[in-house]
């Protein structure tokens, strides 16, 4: 049996930067408690050493009035740091900065007098966050049947939850090129998330079984496993190399494995070891 690992996997430089700020608020004696709004990242091993380090995950700001809060990398909805003014809570902003440019464009485009359209899943929370930048007024678009019910418009301006798949992306802005006299795109989908998408995408082609590391609430990651599965191989999505099944691999002889941008090294080193031991 041969095990490849794809070209590119696991952390990205923005999930690397705010597990960094995260480990250091938490060293830092002087910042009081140190609270994260919703986990950090969607990698409950992560979470749980981050918790380990007195992280503690709050999912409101009731009755918290002072330490520190950590904006995780998805980013937040203006309303909630709006809230934090009103308290003695420190920030440690660790939103991605390309979730941020995505944030900066979506109010400008806003400000030009486009309706906003984002692509992407409604109930993700760089979605959510994201719709505070235009008074949550945007259209936000999951796939193409939802594209093909939008209504025509005079002025669009879209933009992409940075972890959609590419695939996605160029369905849906196909579909609502016909809807509008005026259209601006920015294609935020992230590099990191377009590299990963890629080297998935190749690797799956070239095995006879997949295995996607990383979070179950991980959309990213959940989207790796995805691209694989509609490739037509065989795919396992696993939260930890616990999870590896030795059935799976019986008549099987290249098995590939890719990781999620919130998946750290060592659970991409233990399953390679696990396998390998296999
Ligand atoms: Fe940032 Fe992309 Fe990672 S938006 S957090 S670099 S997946």
């Amino acid at each position: 049996m041969k095990v490849d690992l794809a070209s590119y996997s696991g952390f990205c430089f923005g999930v690397k930067r705010a597990i960094k700020l995260a480990f250091q608020a938490a060293d830092d004696g002087r910042v009081g408690t140190v609270y994260s709004l919703g986990p950090l990242i969607h990698n409950p091993q992560v979470v749980d050493k981050l918790k380990g380090k007195g992280v503690r995950v709050i999912e409101d700001l009731k009755g918290i009035e002072e330490g520190t809060l950590i904006i995780r990398s998805h980013g937040v909805h203006p309303s909630v740091l709006a809230k934090v003014e009103n308290t003695g809570l420190k920030i440690v902003d660790a939103t991605c900065p390309l979730v941020k440019r995505s944030q900066d464009l979506a109010k400008r485009l806003d400000e030009e007098g486009y309706s906003v359209v984002i692509i992407g899943e409604r109930d993700h929370c760089e979605v959510k966050a994201l719709l505070g930048f235009v008074g949550d007024e945007a259209l936000v678009i999951e796939n193409l049947e939802e594209a093909r019910r939008v209504k025509k418009a005079r002025k669009l301006g879209i933009l992409s939850q940075t972890t959609q798949s590419v695939d996605n992306f160029k369905k849906v802005v196909g579909e609502l090129s016909a809807k509008a006299e005026e259209m601006k795109i920015f294609n935020t989908i992230c590099e990191a998330t377009r590299k990963r998408q890629k080297a998935t995408l190749d690797l799956s082609r070239k095995v006879d079984l997949m295995l996607v590391l990383g979070g179950y609430e991980s959309a990213n990651s959940r989207r790796l496993a995805q691209i694989s599965q509609d490739a037509g191989t065989e795919t396992y999505h696993l939260e930890t190399p616990a999870e590896i099944n030795p059935g799976w691999f019986k008549n099987k002889e290249k098995i590939g494995v890719t990781a999620g941008a919130s998946t750290p090294d060592w659970i991409i080193e233990e399953a390679m070891d696990k396998l390998k031991k296999i």
